[in-house]
């Protein structure tokens, strides 16, 4: 028998599940049925992320059957999620993984990933960290002329790839936002040559350019420029293995909005990688990756209400999470989802602001949401938050971090990260800071 948080959970108990199936709440999709998500939000208990490992692996072969003749391959951006289990599906759907800190690299190591499926995009990467990646043998992809200056001085003989900054901006928020002119990230490409020249006279070899110009892109044509502009580049750089063009498909996460037309954007982007095929050079593979459309969908958070308040003007439906575990609607304005679970059928629409259980005014996960009545004890489903939700999660307030669940693809609910109780994560902050436990302040 183990012990997750508050509930106790005994082996025999992990039930079969049948298949996700869509259900409609306001002509709206969620990707499972709510007994089954209440059944996991009695076990697990909240806060608990849920992920289906279905609409995973569906979308990872969405996207690897999008350019099915052409050389091709797909990365996925560990920092949308990066749960081991996750990690081994996506690994197993024939994704490498773009990573963007050592400690990404190493997780992926550790997961038994090739060097040369695994690409590090460096950002303010230290020396210590520069020597560890070259010894992993992982794709290095370096952001600044000055690093770029440190690698080649060590490293003689050795290849690497460069990331461009093409002066095209995009990106669901302007924190998101990796391409515009005042952008940290990438090289400027009026430097291209001075960089070109240092990698030369050190006899390093520039393998692969890059670029990723944002995070959630809205326009496909932004997605286009910067294809057109990273293979123009690639002409005048005899010694390319690869381009990679960097992640950013956005997902819907209005009822109204409508999803990214993966046509509009493969359909010209075939015509343009073909053609440089057969009139550049045919030795380059092209790499894409994505992380927020692969997971995004897949995973949605269950949150109890303690509370139902009227502070005069609003009624406020007060959680066990908030933006220590679900950043992006206090970081982006982001706008997820609310699903009541538990409200009783046909009860009266509502409008509540949806707020969390940190200590500060800001933590609101959803303002002016129509909802069923709710009460206090309903369990909420909050939708979309398979990407960037676990991986952004903070200690923030002391509070334990959510557990996480998968369904399987056969249906079976699977613990992919115990949530610790109040007890155990005190023991650890006290180990991890050095204090004594028996001493007094
Ligand atoms: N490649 C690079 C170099 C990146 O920096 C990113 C995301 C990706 C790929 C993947 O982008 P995606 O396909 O997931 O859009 N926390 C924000 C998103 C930050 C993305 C940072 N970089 C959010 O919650 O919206």
């Amino acid at each position: 028998m183990c012990y997750f948080g508050a509930v106790t959970i005994r082996p025999e108990f992990t039930n079969f599940i049948p298949e996700p199936f869509l259900l409609m709440q306001d002509n709206f999709p969620v990707p499972a049925d709510h007994d089954r998500l209440i059944a996991i939000a009695r076990k697990w208990g909240t806060p608990t992320y849920v992920y289906f490992e279905k609409i995973i692996r569906e979308r990872c072969q969405e996207l690897i059957g999008l350019f099915p003749d052409l050389p091709v391959s797909w990365l996925y951006a560990v920092k949308a999620n990066d749960n081991p289990h996750i990690l081994k599906i996506i690994r197993e759907e024939g994704f490498g993984f773009d990573t963007v800190s050592f400690e990404e690299v190493l997780l992926c190591r550790r997961l038994n990933t090739e060097p040369d499926d695994i690409f590090y995009t460096e950002n303010n990467m230290t020396d210590a960290e520069m020597r560890d990646a070259v010894t992993e043998g992982v794709v290095l992809n370096i952001g600044s002329p000055g690093r770029l200056r440190a690698f080649c001085e060590a490293n003689s003989g050795r290849s690497c790839s460069i990331r461009l900054k093409p002066d095209i901006s995009d990106g669901h928020h302007a924190k998101v936002d990796t391409g515009n002119e005042d952008s940290k990230f990438g090289i400027r490409m009026d430097l291209l040559a001075d960089v070109v020249q240092i990698a030369e006279s050190h006899n390093v070899t520039i393998r692969g350019i890059h670029a990723h110009i944002g995070s959630g892109i809205r326009k496909p044509e932004n997605l286009l420029a910067e294809l057109k502009v990273l293979l123009n580049t690639a002409k005048k750089l005899k010694s390319l293995d690869f381009i990679n063009f960097g992640g950013g498909i956005p997902i819907p996460y209005l009822p109204n909005e409508k999803p990214f037309d993966l046509d509009e954007f493969t359909v010209p982007a075939s015509v343009m990688l073909r053609e440089f095929l057969e009139n550049v050079t045919n030795r380059v593979r092209f790499y894409f990756e994505p992380g927020r459309w692969i997971v995004g969908p897949a995973g949605l958070l269950l949150t109890q209400v303690n509370t139902v308040k009227n502070q005069g003007r609003k009624w406020f439906l007060g959680t066990d999470t908030g933006f220590n575990h679900l950043l992006r609607p206090a970081l982006y304005d982001a706008w997820h989802e609310v699903v009541n679970i538990t409200a009783e059928p046909g009860s009266e629409l509502l409008v509540y602001d949806v707020a969390g259980n940190i200590c500060e005014s800001g933590d609101i996960l959803g303002v002016d949401r129509s909802l069923p009545e709710t009460r206090p004890g309903d369990i909420l489903a909050i939708r979309d938050v398979g990407a960037y939700g676990m991986t952004m999660a903070s200690y923030y307030n002391r509070r334990a971090l959510p557990a996480e669940v998968l369904v399987t693809e056969k249906g079976f609910h699977k613990t992919i990260r115990i949530r610790k109780t109040a007890e155990e994560t005190i023991t650890d902050f006290l180990r991890d800071t050095g204090f004594p436990e028996k001493s007094s302040v």
